[in-house]
This record gives structure tokens, C-alpha cells and sequence, in this order.
């Protein structure tokens, strides 16, 4: 989550920013937007407060109701000094639309509004995207100004062509699109600390038949997986996701493996397990399945059928088994109740894991068929980390950063020579 400044310019294309800041929220960013005068006559504020829940400041004279607070943080006792306060604070300023008007103005440091003192104040990355007519875009000038923003160092997310909006044009200028937006952006602040490390991730629940039409299922939806995945991927890892039956957008950037049961779901991780360096075993295996499924559809009439199950294999014990001693192997455990953490350590210790990540399923409103979770992360090396209810985007954030964490220390381990090699470093 980070502290992310939209600048929106007057152009047609602001009602996507719109989008963009409500994704960026969706995402767990805490969002303050800036407007220009020109902006305000396609959206107005009012709009963006609603969507990020804090004021919207447009001119620099005018006091901010929130003192300089993203949202999320305690209101300070004093208004700040600055009207760049909010700049000041921010770790990413995004500024979508950016008109032709507004990159000139940007690439020659002039400071005639909220949004371009901002800019020329910011100490954060900057990232502008230009929406505007395809002639305006190619103009010479534009080019030169773009050109300009990003020899210092500004981010410039490239306009799509199309459709523009004067009527029956066509051509390059239209806004990328909102998910792009906030991609680029996040692309800035987030470290490559995931640069040459293979990442397989397991999601969604498997589905064991009983005939050609009826299955035994499990709740999972697969958005934990697929928050794993995502955020992997915007830490610069090469990331294989092997997903069991999950109705969502695949992330951009990862090669996809699609299964349904769970002997699959053990053949296709068994094929990836030696190509990978962590494993982030998040999906809901069976633990049974029907012994004798059959290949026709049962009639009702046959009378209630008796199901008869055997076990599955538990495909996260087998590959802890058969691991490489320098992978990273994460499993996952739901849990009912008040034990929920020690039945976690549990696991942990009998499937030879190097960490587990434990959520209570008794809690509502978390968990399975939720975009939000509450989780314990215990690692091999006896930490316990918390992460209080919050949007599965952040608790895979949380259990990358423990996963880093334990490959920094493995890494030290292994350039230590006196404790080189000789034992698994899972268990160190
Ligand atoms: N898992 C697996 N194969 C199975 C069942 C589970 O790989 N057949 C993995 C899950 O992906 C998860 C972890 O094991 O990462 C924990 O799953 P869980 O079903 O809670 O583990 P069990 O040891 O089967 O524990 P329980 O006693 O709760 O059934």
C-alpha cells in the first residue's frame, strides 16, 4: 500500500481517472487527488472525494479540510504550512490525464496551478499519462516536452490508439487504460526485489468427479493465489501459476497452468517444482475424492448413491519431500477456531515447510469467497507475523516480504562458509 497522489488535468479523458483512482483504492493504495480549474469541467470533485474518501484540493490556496492526511492516517493537530504537503508525502504522484497544456507546463517547470507546483515539488517517482487529440500528441512541441520529462527521470505511460473523442477521428492520444495506469505507476515504486527468482504459485480448489456432470468441491476462489501471483510478478520474479478451477482475470505477466483435480493439480506441480525457487502453495487441495467416479451422468432414479472416497495425495508433503534444499516452500492452512495458529505450527513442522500462513475460517467475512483475509505467517525460524483483516492484495504483500526475508537470510547462511551446504536450509 502506498501513499499515491493523482493529478487529474482538464481534459476528456479525467472520467477515467475516476477508474483509475477507484482501482487504486481497490488495490489498498491510500489516494488524495489534485485537479486543475480546466478538470473540473468534466468531473467534478465531489466525485474523486467519494471514490477515495478525502477532500480533493484544486487550488493552492485553499486549506486542506484533511491537514496533509492520506486516507487511513490520524488527522494532524495542525494544518501544515505548505500547500505541497500532500506532495511531500506522497510515494508516487500519477498524473492522468496529462494534457498537452499540462506537459508544457511540466516540462518547463512552470508552477501556475496546484497540480504542476506539485509537480515540480515532488521528491517521489512521477509518472504522467498524455490524453489529447492524435495531432496534438504528435505535434512536434508535445514530443519535445515528453521528450524532455523523461530525460529527468519522469515516467511517461504511453497513450493507445483508437477511437479519440472528436467525433469520427482516429489516432494515437487516447488515456491507457486505468489497470495500465495504476500498473506503470506501482512498477515505480516496488523495488525488482523478485529479479531472476522463479515463482510457482498454486491457487483456486480443486473439483474431484462423481460423474460426468456432479463434483466434490471446496469454496476457494482463487484470489489469494491470484493476489501471490500479481504481486510476485510486480516484484520482478518470472511467476507460473497453476490454477484449479478459477473464474478470474489471469494477471498479465504470468504463464498459466490450468487444472481440475487434484492428481492434476499433483502431476502439474510435480513438473514445476524443480524449475522453481519459491513455492506459494495456496490452493485448496481434496483431501478425498469419490473412489469410483463414473464417466456417465447417474439418474435419479438409480436411487441415492453411495459415495465411497479414498484419499487424495497430499501434493504439498510430497514435494516438500522431494525440494531442493535451497526452495522456499510455503503452504496454507485454514483453520477453524481459537487453535487455528498452533494446528498452523503444526503443519508447518510435519510438512517440513519453511513457513504457513494461517487464517481462522470461523471469522466471517474472511477468507474463502472474500477479498479480504486475516492471516498468522509463521516462519521456519520461529517468527510470528499478524496481518490484521485487510484486502488479499496486502496479505500477499505480507507473506512476498516474509518469503524475501527468509531467502535473504538462507543466502547469508550459504556465504557463510563455516555453515555452508551440509544441512538443509530450510531448517537453519
Ligand atoms: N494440500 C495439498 N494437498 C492436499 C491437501 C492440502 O497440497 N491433498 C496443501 C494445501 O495447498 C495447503 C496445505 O496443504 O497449502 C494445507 O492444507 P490442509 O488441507 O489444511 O492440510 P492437511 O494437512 O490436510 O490438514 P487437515 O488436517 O486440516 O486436513
Amino acid at each position: 500500500m502506498a501513499r499515491l497522489l493523482l493529478g487529474v488535468s482538464g481534459g476528456i479523458a479525467a472520467y477515467k481517472a475516476l477508474e483509475a483512482a477507484r482501482l487504486a483504492v481497490k488495490r489498498g493504495h491510500a489516494v488524495r487527488v489534485v485537479q486543475t480549474p480546466a478538470s473540473e469541467r468534466f468531473v467534478g470533485r465531489a466525485s474523486f472525494e467519494a471514490i477515495t474518501g478525502a477532500p480533493v484540493l484544486v487550488s493552492e490556496f485553499e486549506p486542506d479540510p484533511a491537514r496533509g492526511a492520506y486516507p487511513g492516517e490520524p488527522l494532524p493537530e495542525r494544518a501544515p504550512i505548505s500547500h505541497l504537503a500532500l506532495v511531500e508525502r506522497a510515494e508516487l504522484y500519477l498524473i492522468a490525464p496529462a494534457t498537452a497544456n499540462t506537459l508544457a507546463k511540466l516540462a518547463h517547470g512552470q508552477a501556475d496551478n496546484l497540480l504542476t507546483a506539485a509537480a515540480l515539488a515532488a521528491a517521489c517517482p512521477v509518472a504522467v499519462a498524455p490524453a489529447m487529440n492524435n495531432r496534438m500528441y504528435l505535434n512536434p512541441a508535445t514530443q519535445a516536452n515528453l521528450d524532455a520529462l523523461e530525460r529527468r527521470g519522469v515516467a511517461v505511460i504511453a497513450p493507445t490508439e483508437g477511437p479519440l473523442a472528436s467525433h469520427g477521428e482516429q489516432g494515437v492520444g487516447r488515456l491507457a487504460e486505468p489497470a495500465e495506469l495504476l500498473d506503470a505507476g506501482e512498477a515505480l515504486l516496488t523495488p525488482p526485489t523478485y529479479a531472476g527468482v522463479r515463482v510457482l504459485v498454486t491457487a483456486g480448489g480443486t473439483r474431484e468427479p462423481i460423474d460426468s456432470v456432479r463434483f466434490l468441491g471446496n469454496r476457494s476462489s482463487g484470489r489469494m493465489g491470484y493476489a501471490l501471483a500479481r504481486e510476485a510478478v510486480r516484484r520482478g520474479a518470472e511467476v507460473t501459476l497453476i490454477a484449479a478451477n478459477v473464474a478470474l482475470e489471469v494477471p498479465a505477466g504470468v504463464r498459466l497452468v490450468k487444472v481440475q483435480t487434484a492428481a492434476e493439480m499433483a502431476d502439474a506441480c510435480g513438473n514445476e517444482l524443480d524449475a522453481c525457487d519459491v513455492l506459494l502453495m495456496s490452493a485448496a487441495v481434496a483431501d478425498f475424492r469419490p473412489a469410483a467416479a463414473v464417466n456417465r451422468k447417474i439418474k435419479k432414479d438409480e436411487g441415492i448413491p453411495k459415495l465411497e472416497l479414498e484419499p487424495t495425495e497430499d501434493v504439498l508433503r510430497l514435494l516438500a519431500e522431494h525440494r531442493r534444499a535451497d526452495q522456499v516452500i510455503v503452504g496454507f492452512a485454514a483453520e477453524h477456531g481459537e487453535a487455528a495458529v498452533e494446528l498452523g505450527r503444526g503443519k508447518l513442522e510435519r510438512k517440513r515447510l519453511d513457513a504457513v500462513v494461517v487464517n481462522d475460517i470461523s471469522r466471517a467475512g474472511v477468507g474463502f469467497e472474500s477479498d479480504e483475509n486475516e492471516v498468522t505467517i509463521l516462519t521456519v525460524d520461529g517468527e510470528q507475523r499478524h496481518v490484521p483483516r485487510s484486502r488479499k492484495e496486502r496479505v500477499a504483500r505480507a507473506v512476498l516480504d516474509e518469503v524475501e526475508r527468509l531467502r535473504a537470510a538462507r543466502e547469508g547462511t550459504r556465504t557463510d562458509g563455516a555453515r555452508a551446504d551440509t544441512r538443509s536450509p530450510a531448517r537453519v
